[in-house]
């Protein structure tokens, strides 16, 4: 994907969530955003999905601006793919159902095709035998594959990830990891959020270190991690990669 984003202001109040950020990605499949905590990496990831509006500035994504009107945020929204901290399935619906139902009310697609399309992500995603159950019949790293099987049964021009693993624990984290790595090598292009340093480094092409709504530093892994340039980004790598 390449990305330019230019002057991106987004507040909430007085809070600047967003502060004329500006970012330039040439080509890359895996973005991934790092930074402390309320530095602004939900907020973007918000914004480059179409899911909120920046109150100025630009965003272009391969090469296609995203309009601010509602009509063509929606059909924007409708190319790519989410998955959000919290797991955000259905709850009174099964995981089948819960894969099928926007294929049908979002994308259009009649039932039998959803069907088909949901029958292929749940064998895609090792599923199956948990194809009926209950998200709350599920574990969190179950309750993750489904949303991720979601949000690619029909394949999104960018998946977006905030923090797919926060909710987990280790075993159930590398389990998502793992199966976010292969969408990558699958060919998805995939912007990501995460406080996971080990698989920023393992999974991303470039690291975006977010700070108090800007991008402080923008390289690739082993640049970042190796030997960080940002005086803020070395601070905040220090920290955390210290336990
Ligand atoms: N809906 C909202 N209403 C008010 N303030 C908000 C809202 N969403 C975000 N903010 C504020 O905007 C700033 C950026 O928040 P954001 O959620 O983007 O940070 P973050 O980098 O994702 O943090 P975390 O790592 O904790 O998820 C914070 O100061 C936050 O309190
Ligand atoms: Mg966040």
């Amino acid at each position: 994907m390449k990305l330019e984003v230019t002057e991106l202001t987004k507040c909430y109040g007085k809070t600047r969530a967003l502060d004329a950020l500006s970012l330039a990605v040439e080509s890359s499949r895996v973005l991934v955003l790092i930074g402390p905590s309320g530095g602004g990496k939900s907020t973007l990831l918000r914004v480059l999905g179409g899911l909120d509006v920046g109150d100025s500035g630009q965003v272009t994504i391969n090469r296609q601006p995203i309009l601010t009107d509602p009509n063509a945020l929606q059909a924007y929204r409708r190319k790519n793919g989410f998955l959000f901290q919290q797991f955000n399935l259905f709850p009174h619906h099964t995981a089948r159902r819960n894969i099928a139902l926007p294929l049908e009310k979002v994308h259009g697609f009649s039932p039998a095709e959803a069907a088909a399309m949901t029958e292929q992500a749940l064998a895609r995603f090792s599923l199956l035998e948990h194809a009926d159950k209950l998200p709350s019949q599920l574990s969190g790293g179950q309750q993750q594959r489904v949303g991720i099987a979601r949000a690619v049964a029909r394949p999104p021009e960018i998946l977006f990830l905030d923090e797919p693993t926060s909710a987990l624990d280790p075993e159930m984290t590398a389990e998502v990891l793992e199966l976010i790595q292969e969408l990558s090598e699958a060919g998805q292009d995939i912007i990501l959020s995460t406080h996971e340093m080990g698989f920023a480094r393992a999974v991303a092409n470039q690291v975006a270190f977010v700070a108090a709504g800007k991008i402080e530093e923008l390289s690739p892994p082993d640049e970042l991690f190796g030997s960080p340039k940002s005086p803020l980004c070395q601070r905040f790598l220090s920290r955390v990669m210290r336990y």
